[in-house]
């Protein structure tokens, strides 16, 4: 008995997982088991005997099956020690750093003249990137072979040997959405039209993709007063500050008379300060829409006129925030991304009470 005890309790302080622990047992306490085979024995011995042995017995089998459950427990905590170990995780260190990202310069400012537009009645309209030839020139008064189509360095789209449908072109200006907006809605017509433009032009100030505004009023009897109106509040809104324009005679196919505008600022030590001094920079070509315009967006122009306005996001973009290089907003530089840009919850700094 003394040499069971010793294999068994030996064996139990070895095993190594749960199965050989159930082996050990069925081994020594089931039903053809070591042990049990010993309670049989009891039968054949004398009472006296059985007295002595049985005792000593069912101590051996209580103290098998408490190892056992000893060595079951020690087990698991190895386990779970095992595992708290391996899955520890220091929930008090601080979290990653993540970077956000930022907001573009010429998205923050194409939303800064959208509220500043709408606190004016403006709805914001849009028209396709790729167009209709007729739509970029024809309808503006740009009739083929009129210079001003070859001025704007046009990409025109691929066409298949015999396709025969009208040209389409990247639109050079949002002026084409002057045309699609006044079809859609007719007159009166209050809008602002923010995009994408492309010309085929790269130096250090042009991009072969870039971004205008284009604004449109129509109505009974607006005139050059009410876009210098406009023109004057946007500007102040938009650099905080009252800026003066100055209209400069022009030409445009699509206007008539047509203006370029000016805004007062000062040159300074190399940087412009907008809104001060006696210099004058241009920012936008504008004018009364042509009779001839409104009359191929089926606006008859013997009841409405009025006033037409189209403007470089880009350029207001780097004289509000001091950016130098045009390029630059398009060269995705991280760095530069994150030093001119724009967290998300920053509010614009317009002036109020427009
Ligand atoms: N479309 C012109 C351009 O891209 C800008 C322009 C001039 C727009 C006069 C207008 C306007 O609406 O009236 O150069």
């Amino acid at each position: 008995m003394e040499d069971l005890r010793e294999k068994y309790i030996a064996a139990i302080a070895d095993a190594a997982d749960e199965s050989a622990l159930e082996d050990l047992r069925v081994q020594a306490l089931g039903k053809k088991g070591e042990i049990s085979l010993q309670m049989r024995e009891l039968g054949r011995m004398t009472p006296e005997e059985r007295q002595v042995e049985g005792p000593r017995l069912n101590a051996l089998k209580d103290e098998i099956n408490s190892a056992l459950g000893a060595r079951r427990t020690a087990l698991a905590d190895a386990a779970l020690d095992a595992r708290l170990k391996d899955e520890w995780l220091d929930v008090t260190l601080p979290a990653r750093d993540r970077r956000t990202g930022t907001i573009h310069p010429i998205s923050q400012v194409w939303e800064e003249v959208t509220a500043i537009f709408a606190d004016m009645g403006f709805a914001v309209a849009e028209g396709p990137q790729v167009e209709e030839d007729w739509y970029n020139f024809d309808a503006l008064n740009i009739p083929a072979h009129h210079p001003a189509r070859a001025e704007m360095d046009t990409f025109y789209m691929h066409r298949a040997e015999d396709e025969n449908r009208p040209p389409h072109v990247l639109r050079t200006h949002t002026s084409p959405v002057q045309i699609r907006s006044m079809q859609a809605q007719g007159a009166p017509i209050r809008i602002i039209a923010p995009g994408r433009v492309y010309r085929s032009d790269y130096d250090q100030t042009h991009t072969p993709m870039f971004h205008q505004v284009e604004g449109l009023a129509i109505d009974r009897d607006l005139s050059m007063a009410n876009l210098k109106w406009c023109l004057e509040e946007f500007f102040s809104a938009y650099f905080g500050t009252r800026v003066k324009t100055r209209f400069r005679a022009s030409h445009f196919p699509f206007t008539e008379p047509s203006a370029e505008v000016d805004i007062q600022c000062s040159f300074e030590g190399g940087t412009v300060k907008v809104g001060e001094g006696d210099g004058w920079l241009e920012v936008l070509g504008s004018g009364m829409v042509h009779p001839k315009v409104l009359s191929a967006a089926g606006v008859d122009p013997a009841e409405w006129q009025g006033f037409a306005f189209g403007m470089g996001i880009d350029r207001i973009a780097m004289l509000k925030y001091g950016i130098p290089d045009l390029r630059a907003f398009f060269d995705s530089d991280l760095r530069w991304l994150r030093h001119y840009g724009f967290g998300a919850l920053q509010v614009p700094t317009l002036r109020g009470g427009v």
